[in-house]
């Protein structure tokens, strides 16, 4: 990554022990003369990658999150296992963000990488800190992708996809997400993570019950799983998720959300 500066970012005061993950936020002090602040919530990517570093510095190294590398090892071991290798595959980096991931899965020498978001300032940010990573990076809506859009993904021939601190909580829904799925050939790796609370039985809402659904479907693998730290909350208490590594068995029909609700 291009080194960029350091930020002045200030936890509130209050307990945030009852906010919701995507309502967690935090203050930007704007100039180190005056304390002038901005309050930007951790979902507001936009504003976030509009500064160079911040991004890096509020989540990897004061909250500790490590869910890139710890994807990227599982999909590597569990790939090496069944004789395949990350190098061949062909990628597709679902909520790419500012390429972090991108960039752990280059350490590996993939032979393609593609990054998708739904945001311009994570495209922008990417190409702005992390210029060499992606072959190419697509804003574009996987609920609603055009004819071209999907032409030109289907052009690059996936086999595998990845999907990182990226679902749910408001950010990649399931049917973006089975899109993703159905853009990689047979036998394509799928890895991605998810909060362990999504896969707890309690947890009713649709979401974690068409994850649920999904992993356990007949239309995908599952080859590993393992709960780790992906960060800490504001409050420093860790947030348990899985990581997950599957194989597409086949295409997901279009109604498979349909009798969920
Ligand atoms: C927490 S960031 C993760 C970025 C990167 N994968 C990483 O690990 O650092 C989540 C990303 O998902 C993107 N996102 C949210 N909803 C999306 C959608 N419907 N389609 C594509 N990307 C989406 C956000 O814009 C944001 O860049």
């Amino acid at each position: 990554m291009i080194l960029s500066k350091r930020h002045r970012i200030q936890f509130p005061s209050v307990d945030t022990t009852k906010l919701d993950q995507d309502e967690a936020y935090f203050f930007l002090v704007n100039d180190h003369q005056s304390d002038e602040r901005r309050r930007i919530r951790f979902h507001d990517y936009a504003a976030i990658y509009s500064e160079p570093g911040l991004y890096e510095q509020l989540f990897y190294e004061r909250l500790k999150c490590d869910s890139p590398r710890k994807v990227t090892d599982a999909l590597h071991y569990t790939a090496e296992h069944e004789r395949d290798n990350l190098a061949e595959m062909r990628v597709l980096d679902l909520g790419a963000g500012n390429g972090i991931m991108g960039e752990e899965l280059k350490k590996h020498g993939v032979a393609r990488l593609v990054g998708v978001d739904i945001v311009d300032e994570a495209r922008d940010a990417a190409f702005r800190d992390r210029p060499h990573i992606y072959d190419d990076y697509l804003i574009c809506d996987f609920t609603n992708l055009s004819t071209a859009e999907h032409e030109e993904l289907v052009n690059w021939g996936f086999n595998a996809l990845t999907c990182v601190a990226a679902l749910g909580f408001g950010d990649i829904p399931v049917p973006a997400f089975l899109q993703g799925v159905n853009l990689l050939q047979t036998d394509g790796w799928l890895a991605f993570n998810i909060k362990e609370t999504f896969l707890e039985r309690s947890d009713t809402s649709g979401f974690s019950r068409l994850i649920r659904e999904l992993i356990f479907s007949e239309y995908i693998s599952l080859h590993h799983v393992e709960r780790y730290v992906h960060r800490y909350s504001i409050e420093g208490k860790p947030l348990f998720y899985f990581a997950v590594i599957c194989r597409k068995e086949k295409d997901i029909p279009a109604d498979f959300c349909d009798h969920l609700g």
